[in-house]
């Protein structure tokens, strides 16, 4: 499961022969620790395009202090002012000189507006925004991301500034997230009796008081997502078929969790979710997922029907059973797991780009009406290639080539993919909805 190759880069031998035979230079990417929470330097906030937002307290918030004379860690730069080629012209000139100073694992973030429908010179030059971004992910290196958000409102960014600026996101590059007006009223969970009406929430365990169930979390991508929500305070479900019960326990326990073993087609799983949770559910991620590779003409319907079932129709079902039991709570949110195949087409997988492919569909449908209705959002992760035991079982060739065909030259860690669940699990979070975010350090595939 190693990439030794990425080990070799990154010494001085693997270096000079690397870069001698021209071959990718993957950096070594810094990663959340809780011994280092934080980028490795300062913030530079520029504008282009006349007048931006005010971003002064947000950023604050972020915890990246301002770089001043020190090591820049991270640009911000505001474009939403850029309505015309005169605008994108002050795109160049403000990161042209800056761009090479940036540290490594350091990051850009482009901030843009909505298009304006009505202007088409405002919608080209905003449009503009996305393949400038794509492009500078592509050529930046050094472990550094490109990343474009989309908004209105500077405050209900917050909590994506506040992942995208640290080393939370270090495997989400090229990526273009839009975020809405803040929160409704009514959208935050009810107050408990006694409670504080508005108890300022501990930005390093936001979700305290809430419960996440992750499907599939006896191993893999999940045990790291249930992981994660329960080091951000949840307290967490760790839900896996009964063959996996060894595995759904000691996680469970690890995390001081509770293990829900039930197989997640089975007609009554959403009832017995509920079932399960008197109290209701705040975070419900749906990860458990399967592949049955096979090219179409090789395919019967016994490896096209489970696939469909674990990573799509149960995905529906469970969805609108704990809906529509109430056993989500107001401000609640659904995580659901999508991929670079369900995006781009996989040769072999039609049962799997397939059923990916409608879980965005899910997530564009019902978001909107999931918020308005139920105050919950809805949004998806994307992983590209991720090292897990489902890569590791990839042969040499296939393996080599999705890790290095991305911006970053590597494959993910289960944790990255974690990290921006966590950053949508966030109840800060109720702003970003509809979204399908890759994680795929920027792949080539669909890209
Ligand atoms: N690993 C990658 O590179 C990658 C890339 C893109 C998307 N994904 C998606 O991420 C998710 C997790 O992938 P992973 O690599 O950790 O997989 P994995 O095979 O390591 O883990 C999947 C887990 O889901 C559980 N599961 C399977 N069917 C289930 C069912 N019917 N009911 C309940 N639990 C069930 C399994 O027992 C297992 O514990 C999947 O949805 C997968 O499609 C993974």
């Amino acid at each position: 499961m190693a990439d030794r190759y990425l080990r070799f880069t990154g010494t001085a031998p693997g270096r000079f022969l690397t870069r001698r035979l021209g071959l990718p230079q993957p950096a070594a990417l810094t990663r959340w620790s809780a011994e280092r929470p934080d980028l490795d330097g300062g913030l530079l906030h520029l504008t282009a395009g006349g007048s931006g937002l005010d971003l002064t307290s947000v950023l604050a918030r972020t915890g990246v202090a301002p770089a001043g004379s020190g090591r820049t860690a991270a640009v911000v730069l505001d474009a939403t002012g850029v309505r015309d080629v005169e605008g994108l012209a002050e795109v160049h000139a403000a990161l042209h000189p800056v761009v090479r100073s940036v540290a490594a694992s350091g990051r850009v973030v482009v901030l843009g507006a909505p298009l304006d429908l009505a202007d088409h010179h405002q919608a080209a030059a905003q449009q503009a925004l996305e393949g400038f971004t794509r492009s500078l992910g592509k050529e930046i290196g050094r472990g550094r991301t490109v990343n474009l958000v989309r908004l209105t409102d500077a405050s209900a960014a917050e909590s994506t500034l506040r992942f995208l600026l640290s080393p939370k996101s270090a495997y989400v590059s090229g990526q273009v997230i839009e975020v809405g007006p803040g929160e409704q009223p009514g959208e935050q969970p009810s107050e408990e009796p006694g409670e504080e009406p508005s108890a300022p929430v501990d930005r390093n365990r936001p979700l305290t008081g809430r419960t996440a169930l992750v499907t599939g979390a006896a191993r893999g991508i999940g045990e790291a997502v249930a992981e994660t929500l329960a080091r951000d305070g949840a307290r967490v479900v760790v839900l896996d078929v009964p063959q996996a019960g060894q595995d759904a326990r000691r996680v469970a326990d690890r995390l001081g969790g509770t293990a829900l073993l039930l197989d997640i087609t089975a007609a009554d799983a959403g009832a017995r979710i509920a079932e399960a949770l008197p109290d209701g559910l705040d975070v419900l991620v749906h990860n458990a997922g399967i592949t049955r590779d096979r090219r179409l003409v090789n395919m019967p319907a016994e490896r096209w029907i489970p696939v469909l079932e674990v990573n799509l129709a149960s995905v529906l079902r469970t969805t609108d059973a704990l809906l529509k039991a109430g056993t989500l709570n107001r401000g609640g949110r659904i995580v659901a797991t999508a991929s670079i195949a369900g995006l781009a087409g996989n040769a072999g997988q039609t049962n799997y780009g397939a059923s990916k492919a409608g879980v965005v569909g899910l997530v564009r449908s019902l978001a909107p009406r999931a918020l308005a209705e139920h105050g919950v959002t809805v949004n998806a992760v994307a992983p590209g290639f991720i090292e897990t035991k489902m890569t590791a079982a990839v042969p040499l060739f296939i393996r080599e080539a999705g890790r290095r065909m991305n911006s970053l030259a590597q494959g993910g860690l289960p944790a990255d993919v974690a990290e921006t669940t966590a950053w949508l699990a966030d109840p800060g979070s109720g702003a970003v909805n509809g979204q399908v975010v890759r994680v795929c350090g920027q792949s080539l595939l669909g890209a």
